[in-house]
Formats: structure tokens, C-alpha cells, sequence
């Protein structure tokens, strides 16, 4: 891409992207912006006059998803969809989902620019709550979309007691018409979106944007673990039920089936865990952990979890504890169709070097494969880093990918088809 065309849109970007890092929680960690937040909203107002701005009609959905629409030449044909998110993890960075939203507000204004109006329809879309919520799901608004979020997700409660529907009402959503707002097989011709690699390989190479190929399932389950609390000092050890040092041996027990299964792919993560009554002079009498579970094989994935509820039946006869298994979500493994990563890759290589690349992390676009063919693009993230303050993308690399979506579409929209896609 020429320089002054990168350094046009990558200054923008950086704007967007500096503007988009105003809005967060100032009492936590990194840049903070959790779902159904004040600076959630402040950030989502601020997008929305953006898109308003680039001539974008919107609408928020009835999951709560911030829509933008620039209509196509020929409204007949279902509309191609650029997303991501806003949301970030709690002491998250400035590019997770970010570069994807304001990546694909830039593609917009390229394409305005370039006076070509496409055929299809584009819709950007910002998703609510990518990242696991406080209610314990994740992706909720492309679940939305796509009617994958089931009345027991809905009915979850956040850590002040509403319910994940309540929760989507305040966010301008209208939970009891998400089943017949969804999006039906055929109504998204397809889903792009442009993310970070969130870990270290495209960053090895030279201007390189990452085509990618699959993208794990994740499947999240909610531990409960029933010990009995009891004197710290007077409780004799041979005499303890202590919820806390099973859940150790749980979560050890994940490490060590995910490091034997390690070859096949596949990650476990205990990453939230508290304990009651959290107390130094108290053994603990009952633990909540969630475990974090993802593969690109769904039978890794299934496997490592069939072997782990077998572990906790030992460590709870073992050691006299409960422990129980709430499924919270589980997302298929996504393979993307070849056709679509040799359009992609021939379109992009115009303007830089691609590389092929599985994503490890989980995206919106898992759910949208429920109805329709998608698509990534990876850029680079410095030093691999991710869901922490250091995570950081160079503006340039951003606009590279804005690139590699822009002259994508203009393939997309010339060839596609639903015949020939599928
Ligand atoms: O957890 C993930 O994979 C994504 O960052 N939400
Ligand atoms: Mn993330
Ligand atoms: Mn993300």
C-alpha cells in the first residue's frame, strides 16, 4: 500500500482508537471497558455518531448489537457484515475487537472514498459483550443474532442479581424479540472481521496480515465445589473437607490432561475462581471456579472434559467434597471454506504479504458461522500480547488490514454468490 494512503488511514485509525481508550472504567486496570457499563454506553454513543457521520443508518438490535448500514447498488442481495467488539477483559488493551469495529468504519469511508459503491448492502456491526460478562457468557450479541442465546443463558444473573435479559434491556435491547429478529441461513451473504493475532507469529514477519483458517471452540463450564468451612486451627488435618485444595487438584488435573493432549491442540485455563467465606482463619467450605476449555477438534475438546469430570469423581470421593458442573457456553470449532481463504488471500496479497494462521482465541465470527460463510484477518500483536495493558498493534499494521478487507470486498461483492461461496 502507498505510503501516503497507510499513513492517511493510519492516522485516523489511531484517533478512533485513542478516542475509543477515553471511555473506560478509571478505578481498574489497563483500559477497562466491560459490557453493561456507563463507559460501555459513553463509548457506544461516541461509535454510533461516528457511523452517523459516515452516512450510516442505525439501529440498535434487539440483542443489543450497535448496527450501522450503508445500503448496496442492488438492495435485493443479503448484506456482507463487518464486525467486532468494544467491549474489553477487566485490565484489558486498546486493540481486542477495537481495531475490528473502527478497522471496518475505515473500510466504509475507503470505499466512499473510492466512489464505488458496492453491490451488496454493508452492515458494520459492534457486538455486545464479546468477552465473558458477568453473567458468565460471552459473545452474547452474535449469539443474539444468530439465536444462540438460550433462555438459561438469559436467565443468568449478573453479580448485583438482574438477569442477562435485564441486562440487554438496559442496553437498548428488547430480549423478547432476539428469537424472531435472528438472522436466518442466507440473510448475511458473509461475516469479515479484522482482529489481532493476540499472540506472537505474524510479528516475525514482514508486513504480513494473517488469513485465518479456523478458530477454536471454546466450551466454559462453572465449577462448584461443596467442602465444609471450619476452624483453621483447631480442625486436625486428617479431619478437613476443604473445598479449596480440591479445586487445586482440579485445576491441576486440567493442566495435566491439556499437557498430555497438548499435541492434538488443545488449552485449559482456570481463570476466575472465588472462594467462601474467604476467610485467612476459615478453611474454605466452597469454591466457584470457572474452567476455560478450546480446541480446533471437537473431539479434543470433548475428550479432555470427559476426562476431567472423571477426576473430579475421584477427588470427591477422596477428599468428602461435591462438585458440580454448570455448563456456561460452548462454541463450535470454525473451518474456513477454502474458496473464501484463496479469495481473500489473492485479493489481499494486492497490497501486502499474507500468511495463513488458526486462531487460538475465540471471535464473534464462531457465531456467526452458524448462518453464513466467514472470513478473518489477522494483525500483528507486539510481543504476542493480549487481554492485558501491554497489548498494542502498530496504526500501520491496522491499516493494512483495512486494506486487505477493502480489496477483498471488492471481490467478494463482483463474484459472490450464495451458489459459489458454499
Ligand atoms: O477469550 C477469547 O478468546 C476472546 O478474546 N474473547
Ligand atoms: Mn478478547
Ligand atoms: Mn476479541
Amino acid at each position: 500500500m502507498s505510503e501516503e494512503l497507510l499513513s492517511g488511514k493510519s492516522a485516523r485509525l489511531q484517533q478512533y482508537i485513542e478516542k475509543l481508550a477515553t471511555f473506560i472504567d478509571q478505578e481498574k486496570p489497563g483500559w477497562t471497558r466491560r459490557p453493561f457499563t456507563k463507559e460501555y454506553q459513553h463509548a457506544r454513543k461516541w461509535l454510533r455518531e461516528q457511523m452517523e457521520e459516515l452516512g450510516l443508518t442505525t439501529h440498535v438490535d434487539a440483542s443489543s448489537n450497535l448496527i450501522g448500514r450503508w445500503e448496496g447498488k442492488k438492495p435485493d442481495l443479503a448484506p456482507i457484515v463487518l464486525g467486532s467488539h468494544i467491549d474489553t477483559v477487566t485490565g484489558g488493551g486498546r486493540f481486542d475487537g477495537i481495531a475490528g469495529v473502527v478497522g471496518a468504519l475505515e473500510v466504509v469511508r475507503v470505499l466512499q472514498t473510492s466512489g464505488k459503491r458496492l453491490d451488496h448492502t454493508l452492515e458494520v456491526i459492534d457486538f455486545t459483550a464479546e468477552e465473558p460478562s458477568e453473567y458468565g457468557i460471552s459473545t452474547i450479541g452474535s449469539r443474539g443474532l444468530v439465536n444462540n442465546l438460550t433462555t438459561n443463558m438469559l436467565e443468568r444473573k449478573g453479580p448485583d442479581g438482574e438477569t442477562l435479559s435485564e441486562g440487554i434491556r438496559q442496553a437498548g435491547g428488547l430480549p423478547e424479540h432476539i428469537s424472531e429478529e435472528a438472522r436466518q441461513i442466507g440473510e448475511v451473504s458473509i461475516y469479515l472481521e479484522m482482529h489481532i493475532e493476540q499472540g506472537p507469529v505474524l510479528e516475525q514477519m514482514d508486513e504480513t496480515v494473517g488469513i485465518v483458517t479456523g478458530i477454536v471452540g471454546i466450551h466454559r463450564y462453572r465449577v462448584n465445589v461443596i467442602g465444609q468451612p471450619d476452624h483453621a486451627g483447631t480442625t486436625p488435618m486428617n479431619k478437613r473437607c476443604d473445598a479449596l485444595t480440591a479445586a487445586s487438584e482440579l485445576n491441576l488435573a486440567l493442566e495435566a490432561i491439556c499437557q498430555e493432549e497438548w499435541e492434538k491442540g488443545v488449552v485449559g485455563t482456570v481463570g476466575r475462581l472465588n472462594v467462601k467465606p474467604n476467610a485467612s482463619n476459615v478453611i474454605p467450605g466452597e469454591i466457584n471456579l470457572d474452567i476455560d476449555v478450546r480446541s480446533l477438534a471437537i473431539e479434543t475438546l470433548e475428550g479432555v472434559m470427559t476426562k476431567l469430570k472423571g477426576k473430579a469423581a475421584a477427588i470427591s470421593s477422596s477428599r468428602g467434597v461435591d462438585i458440580k458442573f454448570d455448563c456456561l457456553s460452548q462454541s463450535t470449532p470454525i473451518e474456513v471454506d477454502d474458496k473464501i481463504l484463496t479469495l481473500i488471500e489473492k485479493a489481499s496479497q494486492q497490497a501486502v504479504h499474507t500468511h495463513r494462521i488458526p486462531s487460538g482465541a475465540g471471535h464473534d465470527a464462531n457465531q456467526m458461522a452458524n448462518i453464513s460463510p466467514i472470513a478473518m484477518f489477522f494483525i500483528p500483536s507486539k510481543d504476542g500480547k493480549s487481554h492485558c495493558p501491554e497489548e498494542w498493534t502498530d496504526y500501520e499494521d491496522v491499516a493494512r488490514g483495512v486494506d486487505c478487507m477493502v480489496q477483498s470486498l471488492f471481490q467478494i461483492d463482483s463474484s459472490l454468490s450464495p451458489s459459489s461461496v458454499n
